[in-house]
């Protein structure tokens, strides 16, 4: 590929391939009887061990390498003491940075044995991130991407979280364009060769309502509801798109058998 962003592509691969493995390495580290805290130590680790810095340490404040969002928590839940146990389910959101560049994917697990209702919907948002990324390819406009999600999940009884979105990202984490979950076609920002962001829906069992905590930053469902997202970083080429994030390992949904 020779054209004016095939270089900013070749790092996004870098760091993308770096988080996407993180997350490979840590599926068998999620189960019962492990805290969250552990799991993001091992995150930190890895990532440091293979050239890279974890973006959320010192990100406005967030003090841990990773975001561990369990069951009604929708994003940026703080690892802790907590242990996991039959029955959850979490997210696990890793950011990466390799040569300045940053690869952001998250992944949901299951502890043991959860309930048809929480497999129903991890599945379904799964779904919703793949159709988002299907469609994509030039001239295509960012709408669509929320119209596909939307219009999938909500068919399902589901919600599509409001307050929190993808976002475009390369040498910084978070930058324009915001990348609506939800969404009316042939509206927004058109798509253009070389843009490279994340999309990351968070659906709702319940209500799309959520509410920060006081630790400033767990978000959660206001009522209660179960919540799951999955999340790709991707680059728009001059025809369709590239998944950096993909798992090396193969891994889609949950459960991590391959
Ligand atoms: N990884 C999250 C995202 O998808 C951002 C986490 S910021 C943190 O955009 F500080 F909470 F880690
Ligand atoms: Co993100
Ligand atoms: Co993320």
């Amino acid at each position: 590929m020779t054209n004016n962003y095939s270089e900013k592509f070749e790092k996004m691969r870098i760091a993308g391939n770096l988080a996407a493995k993180t997350l490979d390495m840590l599926t068998n580290e999620i189960k019962e009887g492990v805290s969250t805290d552990k799991i993001d130590t091992l995150g930190y680790e890895f990532i440091k061990d293979n050239g890279g810095y974890s973006a959320p340490q010192f990100y406005r404040g967030f003090k841990k390498s990773l975001c561990t969002s369990l069951n009604h928590v929708v994003c940026h839940g703080i690892p802790s003491d907590r242990i996991l146990k039959e029955g959850d389910a979490i997210n696990v959101d890793v950011t990466a940075i390799v040569n300045e560049y940053y690869g952001d994917t998250s992944r949901m697990f299951v502890i043991g044995d959860v309930s048809i209702k929480a497999t129903n919907l991890i599945n379904t948002t799964y779904e919703s991130m793949m159709r988002g990324i299907e469609i994509l390819k030039p001239g295509k406009r960012l709408g669509d991407i929320g119209y596909e999600i939307q219009s999938y999940v909500e068919e399902k009884g589901y919600s599509v979280v409001r307050d929190f979105c993808g976002h475009g990202i390369s040498n910084i984490f978070h930058e324009p364009p915001n990348i609506l979950h939800y969404g009316k076609k042939n509206t927004g920002v058109e798509l253009r060769p070389g843009m490279t962001f994340t999309i990351e829906p968070m659906i709702n069992d319940g209500k799309y309502d959520v509410k920060v905590l006081n630790d400033g930053w767990t978000a959660v469902t206001k009522d209660k509801s179960l919540s799951a997202q999955f999340e790709h970083t991707i680059g728009i080429t001059e025809d369709s798109y590239e998944i950096f994030t993909e798992s090396v390992k193969g891994y889609k949904g949950p459960p991590y058998k391959i």
